[in-house]
């Protein structure tokens, strides 16, 4: 077998609606990172999708929508949902909401819980996508399961190969890291898993300061046999402590290369690495380290050294961010 990769086209869009139509797994690109697809009603389909992971089950998927597609279908879109998803939609924001009565979702995909999470990507061929296809799609990020996040098609390729029907080629994500996970189905809001929408922004809206879970520090994602977790914990899953992570370790917070260790620098004139130095954004812009972030720790994995360096990230706006996924890529491993 071979790997199934193709350029994004209005041919291959519509050659790809078709799979998922069919119950076949299509990976596209979305503007935070590349989505693993699959027909979000079929509880086979959902499976599959767990499988090709090698996701635990207790870890749900995020479902998406084409604009247009009614959302209070799915999840109870109650006034604050509804404004949310005014502001927010489409774009790098997820809600976790309760799921409606009759619900169309697989069960598999909230992953035994009475939630569901909604997203509306804004990227154009994954709307091209949803538009053609017109059902929900459950997509969580194509790779293999408490790996690094692919923001390439060619990513993709490396993890997850020839498990995917078809991998639609559509660039470089612009957004780089997994959206905001937002949870509106407690009376007190909360994100769950940090993201290019920020707290600030969500508050802004909601007219209420919005808490940020803290990750499960002793949790792992592998919710491995006999491993005991609780209900607050299975509630926010993507909350587990080690995840993102390439196979180097990493160093945080470093102001300098050792020696043997790579190098990935944040703003203007940093020190250098011998064996391979990166540089988030010389110019010390978040956005621009955001959308390097996962594509730059995947290159410095496959270079020479033990250990990835990484220098500080400031804790601002998206920066939250950033440092949420270098944490989790630091933590302990199972
Ligand atoms: O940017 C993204 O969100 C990408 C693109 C492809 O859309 N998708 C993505 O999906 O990152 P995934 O499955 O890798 O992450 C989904 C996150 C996980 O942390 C999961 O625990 C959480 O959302 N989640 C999904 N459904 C949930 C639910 N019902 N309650 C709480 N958390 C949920
Ligand atoms: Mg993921």
């Amino acid at each position: 077998m071979t790997v199934n990769v193709v350029p994004a086209t209005a041919e291959s869009i519509a050659a790809a609606a078709d799979l998922l139509a069919e119950g076949g797994l299509v990976a596209f690109p979305t503007e935070t990172v590349y989505g693993l697809g699959g027909d979000a009603t079929r509880e086979r389909t959902v499976a599959r999708i767990f499988a090709a992971k090698g996701r635990p089950r207790f870890n749900p998927l995020i479902v998406h929508l084409a604009p247009g597609m009614p959302a209070e279908e799915i999840a109870i879109m109650d006034e604050r949902a509804q404004r949310i998803a005014a502001r927010f939609w489409p774009g790098a924001l997820t809600l976790v909401l309760a799921r409606a009565p009759g619900c169309p979702i697989a069960l598999l995909a909230s992953a035994g819980l009475d939630t569901v999470a909604l997203r509306m990507p804004a990227h154009p061929v994954a709307q091209a996508l949803l538009k053609k296809v017109r059902i929900p799609i459950a997509a969580p990020s194509a790779n293999p399961s408490g790996r690094l996040s692919p923001t390439e098609a060619r990513h993709v390729v490396d993890l997850l190969g020839e498990k995917v029907d078809l991998i639609l080629d559509g660039g470089k994500c612009p957004g780089g890291l997994e959206s905001t996970v937002l949870d509106l189905s407690v009376p007190e809001a909360r994100i769950l898993r940090p993201g290019l929408v920020t707290a600030e922004e969500i508050a802004a809206v909601l007219g209420a300061p919005v808490a940020i879970a803290q990750a499960a520090a002793a949790l792992t994602d592998r919710g491995g046999a006999g491993e005991i977790i609780s209900d607050e914990e299975i509630k926010s899953p993507g909350m587990l402590a080690s995840h993102y992570a390439p196979k180097k370790p990493l160093r945080l917070g470093a102001e300098a290369a050792a020696p043997g260790e790579a190098f990935l620098a944040f703003g203007p004139n940093p020190p250098r690495s011998i064996l391979a130095s990166l540089n988030l954004s010389p110019t010390g812009d978040l956005v621009e380290a955001a959308a390097n972030l996962f594509a730059y720790l995947h290159r410095l994995d496959a270079s020479q050294a033990h250990t990835i360096a990484v220098m500080p990230i400031p804790e601002i706006g998206i920066g939250a961010a950033i440092n949420d996924r270098l944490r989790r890529a630091a933590a302990p491993r199972p």
